[in-house]
C-alpha cells in the first residue's frame, strides 16, 4: 500500500507524530510531506492519504486547510484518515469539524487526537505569553498519545 502523510507543524509536535505514524505503518510504502515546505504533487498514485495538523486559536494550520480544501474530490476517492494535534482535547470534535470539509470527515476511516506539545523555549515572546495566559501552561509539556497513533495506523491497515 502506498501512503501519503501530509501535515504541517509550527513547533514540531505534528512532525513527530507524522513520523511516529510512518514507523507504525509497517509494510506500507510511506511518504511524509510537510505542506509548509513542499507540495506532495499528484495524489493519483497513493492508495491512502493521512492529513493532519496543529490547531492554533481554533483553526488548523493554513497549509493543511488549503491542501484538504483543494483536494476534496480526490481525497474522497482514497482511503483517508485525519488527525489533529491540539492542546484542548475536549474541543477535539468541534476543532475537527472546523478544520475539515464534512464530506472528508464522513469519508475518513479514522479521526484521531494525537496529543500536543507546548515547547516554551522555542516560542517567541508573543506565543509564550498567550500560552501562559490562556492555556495556563507554565513549563514545557509533551503529551503525545501513542495509543491514538497506533489506532489510526491499525484502521488504515484494515
Ligand atoms: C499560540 C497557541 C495557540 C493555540 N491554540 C490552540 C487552540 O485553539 N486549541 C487547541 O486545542 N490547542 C491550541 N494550541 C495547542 C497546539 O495545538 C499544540 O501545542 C500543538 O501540539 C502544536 O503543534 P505543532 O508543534 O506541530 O505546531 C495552541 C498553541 C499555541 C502555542
Amino acid at each position: 500500500m502506498k501512503v501519503l502523510i501530509a501535515y504541517a507543524s509550527r513547533f514540531g509536535c505534528t512532525e513527530t507524530c507524522a513520523n511516529q505514524l510512518k514507523d507504525k505503518l509497517k509494510g506500507a510504502e510511506v511518504r511524509v510531506v510537510d505542506l509548509g515546505k513542499e507540495s506532495p504533487g499528484e495524489l493519483e498514485g497513493y492508495d491512502a492519504v493521512v492529513v493532519g495538523g496543529p490547531i492554533y486559536a481554533g483553526n488548523i494550520e493554513a497549509s493543511v486547510k488549503k491542501f484538504s480544501t483543494e483536494n476534496v474530490d480526490i481525497l474522497l476517492q482514497k482511503k483517508l484518515a485525519l488527525f489533529l494535534c491540539c492542546g484542548n482535547g475536549d474541543q477535539f470534535a468541534a476543532q475537527l469539524s472546523s478544520a475539515f470539509d464534512p464530506r472528508l470527515i464522513e469519508h475518513a476511516v479514522a479521526h484521531e487526537h494525537f496529543g500536543y506539545e507546548f515547547k516554551l523555549a522555542e516560542m517567541g515572546f508573543f506565543f509564550r505569553l498567550i500560552v501562559r495566559l490562556v492555556a495556563k501552561v507554565k513549563q514545557s509539556e509533551s503529551r503525545i498519545l501513542d495509543e491514538n497513533i497506533t489506532r489510526l495506523a491499525d484502521k488504515l491497515a484494515e
